[in-house]
C-alpha cells in the first residue's frame, strides 16, 4: 500500500513536469466578467480587471454615424431594455446579416445614432445569471473600454474583435463614407497609441477576409477566430502554415481541441501541437462555471475543465469568469504551488528536471523498487 502510494505520488509529480506549459496562459476576461455582469459593460471590463485578467475582451460593432461601440451583436433587442423606449421601436428592421446568423428583425445599432444608444441600458443574456444588475449600465464605445484598460493601474491588454464585418461593410452607411470597420477600428487603436506587434493588443475575427485585410494596415497582433462543429474538427496543416504569415494565434472553440460525445470528452486532437508547429498561440473559448457547460468528466468542477486544458498547452483562455481562473492558475504557477506540483520561479516553469527534482525522483525510487 505504502508501494503504491508513493508510486502514485511519483507519477503525479512527473505528471506536473511534463503538462504545465512554461509560460503562464493568458486570462482574458470574456466580454468582461461577464459570468457576473451584464457583458460589455465598464462595470464588468472593470471587475474582470479587479478579478485579475490580463486582457479583456470587447466585441465591436458599429452606430449610423460610425462611431465603434461594444457589443457582441448590432441587433439590440435580446441583451438591452431597447423595445421600453417607444420612441425606439420605429427602427425595427430586417437583414440578412450572413451565412451564420441568417435573416434577423429587430433593432439595429447601425440604425440608431450614439446619442440614441446612450439612453438604453443593457442585461444580462442569459437567465440563469445573476439579474440584479439589468438596466443599471450603458453600451460604451471601443474608446471608453480603451480607458478602462490604461487605467487600470497595471498593464492589462486588449482583445477587440470584428464583428460581421461583411455585413457591415456593405452597409450604406460605410460605403458613402468610402470606409471599413477595420479602418475605423485600427484608426481608434492607432490613435489610442496600439500601433506595434508588441502593443498589449490583439485583433480578432472569424472573418479571415477581416485578417487579411487588417494584416495591411496593421502591425498589431491578429488572431483568427476558427469553429468547427463536426466530430472530428481538423485545420489542415497548410492552412495553419498559410495564417501563420499573418496571424499571431488562433482562436479556437475548446471542443476543437478537446471532442466531446454526449458530454463526454473523447480524444485530444492535435490542434494545439500542430499550431506551435507553425508558432501560432492557441486561446480557446469560452471557458464557463456552470455546470450545463462543464463536460461530465469535469465533475461539475471548472477547475477540472481548466487543469485539462492546462495539459494540451494552450497559451490562453477566453473565459466569462476570470475571478476563477486567475485564482486556478495562481495555484498553479506562484511561489506557493500546493503539492504535488513543487515550487519554481514565480509564473515560469523551465522546462526539463532540476538536480533537486532528480534527486526526489531517485529517493522515492530507490524506496519504492528496494
Ligand atoms: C443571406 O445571405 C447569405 C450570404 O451571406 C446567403 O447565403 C443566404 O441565402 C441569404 N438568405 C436569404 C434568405 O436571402
Ligand atoms: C424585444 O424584446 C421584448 C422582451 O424584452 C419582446 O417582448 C419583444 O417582442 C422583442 N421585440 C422583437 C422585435 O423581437
Ligand atoms: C476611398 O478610400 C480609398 C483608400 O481608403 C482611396 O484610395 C479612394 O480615393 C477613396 N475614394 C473616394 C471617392 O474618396
Ligand atoms: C494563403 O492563402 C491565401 C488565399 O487563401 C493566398 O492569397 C496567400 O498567398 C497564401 N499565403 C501563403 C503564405 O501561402
Ligand atoms: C470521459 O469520461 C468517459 C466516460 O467515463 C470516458 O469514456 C472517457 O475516456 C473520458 N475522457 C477522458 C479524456 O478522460
Amino acid at each position: 500500500m505504502e508501494k503504491l502510494a508513493m508510486f502514485l505520488m511519483l507519477v503525479s509529480f512527473a505528471t506536473c513536469i511534463a503538462q504545465k506549459p512554461d509560460v503562464r496562459p493568458l486570462n482574458i476576461g470574456h466580454r468582461g466578467s461577464s459570468g457576473r455582469l451584464p457583458e460589455h459593460t465598464l462595470a464588468a471590463y472593470r471587475l474582470a480587471i479587479k478579478e485579475g485578467a490580463d486582457v479583456i475582451e470587447c466585441d465591436v460593432s458599429i452606430t449610423k454615424d460610425l462611431k465603434l461601440i461594444c457589443r457582441h451583436e448590432s441587433w439590440l433587442n435580446h441583451t438591452t431594455n431597447l423595445w421600453e423606449k417607444q420612441n425606439l421601436r420605429s427602427k425595427l428592421k430586417t437583414y440578412n446579416i450572413s451565412e451564420y446568423h441568417g435573416v434577423i428583425t429587430d433593432i439595429f445599432s447601425v440604425d440608431l445614432t450614439l446619442e440614441e444608444i446612450k439612453t438604453i441600458r443593457v442585461r444580462q443574456r442569459y437567465s440563469f445569471r445573476d439579474p440584479n444588475y439589468n438596466d443599471m449600465y450603458t453600451i460604451p464605445t471601443l474608446e471608453e473600454f480603451i480607458q478602462v484598460a490604461k487605467s487600470a493601474g497595471r498593464p492589462v491588454g486588449i482583445y477587440p474583435e470584428v464583428k460581421n464585418p461583411e455585413w457591415v461593410n456593405s452597409l450604406d452607411i460605410l460605403r458613402k463614407a468610402n470606409t471599413t470597420i477595420e479602418d475605423l477600428i485600427v484608426g481608434v487603436l492607432h490613435k489610442n497609441g496600439y500601433r506595434e506587434k508588441d502593443s498589449p493588443c490583439y485583433v480578432q475575427s472569424f472573418s479571415e477576409g477581416s485578417i487579411r485585410s487588417l494584416a495591411t494596415k496593421t502591425k498589431l497582433r491578429l488572431v483568427m477566430l476558427i469553429e468547427i462543429e463536426t466530430p472530428d474538427p481538423v485545420i489542415p496543416e497548410g492552412k495553419l502554415k498559410n495564417l501563420s504569415a499573418i496571424c499571431y494565434g488562433i482562436g479556437v472553440w475548446k471542443n476543437m481541441i478537446i471532442p466531446t460525445k454526449n458530454n463526454y470528452l473523447q480524444s485530444t486532437t492535435n490542434l494545439v501541437i500542430n499550431a506551435h508547429k507553425y508558432n501560432l498561440k492557441v486561446h480557446p473559448y469560452t471557458f464557463r462555471n456552470e455546470d450545463q457547460y462543464l463536460a461530465w468528466n469535469f465533475t461539475q468542477d471548472p477547475y477540472n475543465e481548466y487543469q485539462t486544458f492546462l495539459n494540451t498547452h494552450i497559451d490562453g483562455y477566453f473565459t466569462d469568469f476570470p475571478g476563477s481562473l486567475k485564482k486556478f492558475l495562481d495555484m498553479k504557477y506562484t511561489k506557493a504551488d500546493p503539492s504535488p506540483c513543487p515550487s519554481s520561479v514565480p509564473g515560469t516553469y523551465k522546462g526539463g528536471v532540476s538536480s533537486l527534482s532528480l534527486l526526489f525522483i531517485a529517493a522515492l525510487s530507490f524506496k519504492f523498487f528496494v
